[in-house]
């Protein structure tokens, strides 16, 4: 072991992390119609300012100041209008939310909860009153808490002194035990999902490499019902034949993964989902130029996500059966990386030449999909990937770009995309980007022509079958956020998490 092993942060720091001091989820309580006497409080409007039964409460308890407010201050009460009015006795502080005049779905109430995570104070606890709310869907109280409890996250596992608050009890008042069933049985789970993933996603280089990240999944995994943890570590990587995944990592003290989470909630064969997880890209012998490289501890979202997904659907007991396939690997420039130029065999016996070092996680990406066809037969399969800036400039932070072999699946995925909060936009795949990465000495090389996200995806599709419906999410534009939306503060988005959750759950077998 190196000094600087020794004595970095994560040296100390690890079992903190693991933990899971990172970030608590507020302690959310449901069923009661009591509102408090005093205190933060949160109550939406519909447009024009209407308030419900409970709304009305409220006002009166204020003797009519609080609708004299939202009458003063001409607050409309369209969707996401927000005014903070401080010291409305009794209370020390009311939040009034617009939620506008339509008909809410779950995307809504997710960013409705969020909204009231970003403009309350919870620290002393909080009371929503929701009664206004026209909803289209049932349980809207567990879907506003965990909007709630999104918007809320904050990563705190390094702070030690300033900007640690803790969350006091939050009170959906108004709310049933639908909303509580809800949300501790399905929704909860998903809020943890995406915590991990943002956890994962935020954890520097110096606390986070691949054998670590097995170890957070692993926790979080722990005593969860019908789940398989595989682990391949280098001797079975290498064992395996898959030299692209182990070229990668072969630069790096730590070395690579395979790490594979099997969900059997259904007999039917599996869908899989394969996530880049490169816990640091410095881009190898092509290093890249240091502005913005801090950003590269997040090259893991993708393998972030996955573990995230896999835990929602087990954990609320999803009828599908999923695979989760996360290669992780460290890419970095030392004597023994690969070059520029270096021929490296995929597990399907392909090779590839290296044009860039910087092209790595297409190399992870093109063994663990024939690994997990291999391994697993499954009937869908999905790359989840920050693989190209060239999607990033496309497609932008309101979008990942979806790649597919046939647009009415990119179609599909758009639906997908739309009812989970976290929208896909398609990009093609052509037979020339397949003929651009044709190689004078080796099958393929790992980028050429212009390189762009159809490339990399073109480098994966090498090794997916023809007839295997085949989804691939560049997320190089959405895993981190520089300005917050409801749902998701500034930092890692843990994007992909909801798109798959949402997938799985309309891949469920209905049978059951
Ligand atoms: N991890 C990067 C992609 C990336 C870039 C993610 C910016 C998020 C923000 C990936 O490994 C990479 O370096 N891609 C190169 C590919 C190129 C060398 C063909 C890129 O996009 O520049
Ligand atoms: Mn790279
Ligand atoms: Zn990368």
């Amino acid at each position: 072991m190196t000094p600087s092993r020794l004595f970095n942060a994560g040296f100390l720091a690890g079992t903190l992390a693991l933990s899971g001091a990172a970030a608590a989820m507020p302690d959310f309580s449901f069923n009661t119609d009591e509102l408090p006497d005093d205190g933060d409080v949160v109550v939406y409007v519909t447009a024009g300012g209407g308030l419900g039964d409970l709304g009305r409460e409220l006002d009166e308890a204020t003797g009519g100041r609080l609708s004299g407010a939202i009458e003063v201050m001409e607050f409309s009460g369209e969707f996401g209008e927000t005014l903070t009015l401080p010291a409305v006795a009794p209370f020390r502080q009311v939040v009034v939310i617009g939620a506008g005049d339509e008909a809410l779905g779950t995307r809504d109430l997710h960013d409705l909860g969020g909204h009231a995570a970003m403009a309350a104070d919870d620290e002393d606890g909080l009371a929503i009153v929701f009664d206004a709310l026209d909803a289209a869907v049932d349980a809207a109280g567990a879907h506003l808490a965990l909007g709630y409890a999104l918007g809320d996250y904050r990563f705190t596992t390094y702070k030690t002194v300033d900007d640690i608050r803790d969350d006091g009890e939050v009170v959906l008042v108004g709310s049933g035990r639908a909303d509580q069933r809800a949300f501790e049985t399905d929704l909860g789970h998903l809020a943890e999902g995406i915590t991990l993933a943002r956890n994962l996603g935020s954890e520097p280089g110096n606390t986070l490499w691949p054998q670590r990240f097995v170890e957070h999944v692993q926790a979080a995994f722990e005593d969860v019902d019908d789940v398989t943890i595989t682990v391949l570590d280098a001797d079975d990587i290498r064992a395996r034949g898959m030299g692209a995944l182990m070229g990668v990592g072969q630069g790096s003290i730590h070395d690579p993964r395979l790490l594979v989470v099997q969900y059997r909630g259904s007999d039917d064969a599996p869908i899989a989902l394969a996530g880049k997880g490169i816990t640091f890209d410095t881009g190898g012998i092509s290093i890249k130029p240091n502005e913005n490289m801090w950003y590269m501890k997040s090259d893991l979202s993708g393998a972030a996500a996955v573990a995230g997904a896999v835990l929602a659907a087990a954990k609320r007991e999803e009828n599908v059966h999923v695979v989760g396939v996360m290669p992780l690997a460290e890419n970095m420039p030392s004597q023994d990386a690969i070059r520029p130029g270096d021929v490296l065999t995929t597990m399907s016996g392909k090779t590839v030449e290296i044009m860039s070092t910087d092209a790595e996680g297409r190399l992870l990406l093109v063994d663990a999909v024939y690994y997990a066809q291999q391994e697993f037969e499954p009937r869908m399969l999905l790359n989840i990937a920050t693989l190209t800036g060239s999607a990033a400039r496309a497609t932008g932070a309101e979008y990942a770009a979806v790649i597919t072999r046939d647009l009415p699946l990119s179609l599909e995925m758009m639906e997908v995309g739309e009812a989970s909060g976290e929208d896909v936009w398609p990009l093609p795949l052509h037979p020339n980007h397949f003929t651009q990465i044709e190689s004078l000495i080796a099958d393929i090389k790992n980028t050429g022509g212009s390189p762009g996200a159809s490339i990399g995806a073109a480098v994966i599709g090498i090794n997916v079958a023809e007839d295997l419906p085949w989804v691939h999410l560049d997320i190089a534009g959405v895993d981190w956020r520089d300005e917050a939306t409801p749902t998701a503060p500034v930092g890692h988005a843990g994007w992909g998490v909801r798109f798959m959750d949402e997938l799985l759950r309309r891949e469920a077998d209905q049978a059951q």
